[in-house]
């Protein structure tokens, strides 16, 4: 296999990370994104979030192209989304994508890492549960696709630090 590079995302990634989006989006049922993908304010939207500290992206590079890319958003909790190009899965991109949005996160003074998932994505549950990831809810009918359909959602976290939560100190 070709090298893969994981690095922190830069401005010039913008128009190959809008092609790895667009790529999924166009596959219709694995992220939240439908086509046609609005390229303009997402970019905005993106190289906003590259002057965020309190945000991260992600890029895996092979053979001169974004084939992965992840962005985590906030530290308290912090969300996650990823994704990976056709052709270049299962072969390990996704988990160092993953690891790499953890560590960050975790170095950022998150507590906990948090994703939405739709239910039939048999490859992104398992991979977050191979990660630690557990599912903590299930949102029925949640999220509206441009067909009209309403799709459920399965919430998944992982929480960075161990102590009492409010409840168990009662
Ligand atoms: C989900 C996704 C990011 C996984 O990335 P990947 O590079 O293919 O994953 P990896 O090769 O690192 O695999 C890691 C683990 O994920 C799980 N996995 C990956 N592909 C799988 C598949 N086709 N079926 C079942 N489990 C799978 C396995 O647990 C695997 O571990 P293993 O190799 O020890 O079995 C990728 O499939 C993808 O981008 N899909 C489309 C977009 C998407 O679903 N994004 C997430 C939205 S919530």
């Amino acid at each position: 296999m070709p090298p893969v590079r994981i690095r922190r995302a830069e401005a010039s990634d913008l128009e190959g990370m809008l092609d790895a989006y667009e790529l999924v989006a166009a596959e219709g049922r694995y992220i939240g994104g439908e086509l046609p993908v609005d390229r303009t304010g997402r970019g905005t939207r993106w190289l906003e979030g590259l002057g965020d500290a309190s945000a991260a992206s992600f890029v895996a590079e092979a053979e001169g192209a974004i084939v992965g890319t992840a962005g985590v958003t906030g530290t308290g909790p912090s969300e996650l989304g990823m994704l990976v190009v056709p052709g270049w899965r299962g072969r390990g991109v996704g988990s160092a994508l993953l690891a790499a949005s953890i560590i960050w996160a975790r170095e950022a003074g998150s507590h906990k890492v948090t994703l939405q998932v739709w239910p039939h994505n048999t490859a992104a549950i398992n991979l977050y549960l191979k990660h630690g990831f557990t599912q903590e809810g299930y949102l029925h009918r949640h999220w509206r696709r441009r067909n009209g359909e309403l799709w459920d959602a399965i919430v998944m976290g992982l929480p960075l630090e161990d102590g009492a939560t409010e409840a168990s100190r009662q």
